[in-house]
């Protein structure tokens, strides 16, 4: 399953809206509609986030080639722009659009074909490298699982969240190739079902077994020993190893610790943001209402009603048994562990 891919001349992607019900890519071939994907939740989950980014602004590039440098820069400067304000916590994106405008950078002597073409080819690099990076975590992840874990996540840090294979169901999906035995409860992620809709979706397409709970059924299950660790995924990680990720995560990390149960975060070296001290400073999407008073055509809260819809939660870093990445595990994470990880 490829979550995007290039075909000819436009990026297409998932129509992460319409699942599990219909299976269906679409097509975008400038800056603006990849950035409305983004924001629509087309595409979701913050590794994914950033390969498309990478595209939307290489798909502005090749619509400019023949154009003069003085309307080629006009043109890429509003695509940044417009892509930078698609979302804003997951720090992929401007990952991404940091590694795509360096390129430019670098190729300020070549042509604007040039330019376009360079701008294409680090797209592709960022999504190959996307999913090795996704399995050299993996790898690295499923040696914290033991044979016959059953592990809870929240929302959906899989195969649809990335390039490929998945952060955080990488690595039970890495787990479960490399022969053992692991069962998935996955929580439904409300408002946006996440984790109903494509968890689980993901999860039976492989048989791999998962069961699906409610959010408000997390405390019960690790009351009743039926948790033996959490993974998630994550959209931002602070300095000091807080952990933004979808709202509702600070919850489960709270009740793993209630019940002493490993709470794993998967998180590749792009989503450590070093510019951000600790996850009071991470930008928490609002989203709209509507989310959560109904979904889809269905209303079901009284008309009227005030809502709120933050998207994200900060998990604080002493909840996080640890950071799984691909240069490996950070346990305890702190300002002090992740430098080194960055260092090593
Ligand atoms: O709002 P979403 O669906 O984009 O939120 C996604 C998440 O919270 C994921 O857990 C996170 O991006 C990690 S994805 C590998």
């Amino acid at each position: 399953m490829e979550t995007l891919r290039w075909i000819g001349d436009r990026l297409e992607m998932i129509d992460q809206r319409v699942l599990p019900e219909k299976f269906e890519y679409l097509s975008f071939r400038t800056a603006a509609e990849t950035a409305e994907g983004i924001r629509s939740m087309v595409v979701r989950g913050a590794p994914a986030i950033g390969c498309a980014a990478a595209y939307g602004v290489a798909l502005e590039a090749l619509l400019l080639r023949d154009e003069s440098a003085v309307e080629f820069t006009a043109g890429m400067e509003a695509a940044f722009d417009v892509l930078a304000k698609s979302r804003p916590t997951a720090v992929n994106l401007f990952w991404a659009l940091k590694r795509m405008r360096s390129v430019w950078d670098q190729g300020r002597e070549a042509t604007v074909g040039q330019i376009a073409d360079r701008l294409l080819s680090e797209a592709h690099t960022v999504l190959g490298e996307d999913i090795r990076i996704n399995r050299a975590m993996g790898a690295i992840g499923a040696e914290m699982l033991q044979d016959g874990s059953r592990v809870l996540t929240h929302c959906n840090a899989g195969a649809l969240a990335t390039g490929g294979h998945g952060t955080a169901l990488g690595v039970i999906r890495s787990a479960v190739e490399f022969g053992k035995s692991i069962s998935v409860v996955a929580n439904e992620t409300r408002p946006f079902l996440q984790g109903a809709r494509l968890t689980a979706w993901e999860m039976v397409q492989e048989n791999i077994p998962v069961t699906l709970i409610t959010d408000n059924m997390a405390g019960f299950m690790m009351s009743s020993g039926e948790i033996d660790a959490v993974i998630v995924g994550t959209d931002r990680v602070a300095a000091n190893g807080d952990v933004a990720n979808k709202i509702g995560t600070y919850t489960v990390a709270v009740l793993a610790k209630r019940h002493n149960i490993p709470f794993y975060v998967a998180c590749p070296m792009s989503t450590i943001d070093l510019g951000i001290e600790d996850g009071t400073q991470i930008p928490i999407e609002e989203r709209a209402e509507d989310e959560v008073t109904g979904f889809r055509e269905c209303q079901w809260a009284a008309r009227g009603v005030s809502v709120r819809n933050p998207s994200f939660d900060v998990t604080p870093a002493e909840l996080v048994t640890g950071l799984i990445t691909e240069k490996g595990v950070v346990f305890e994470p702190s300002e002090e562990s992740i430098g080194a990880l960055f260092k090593s």
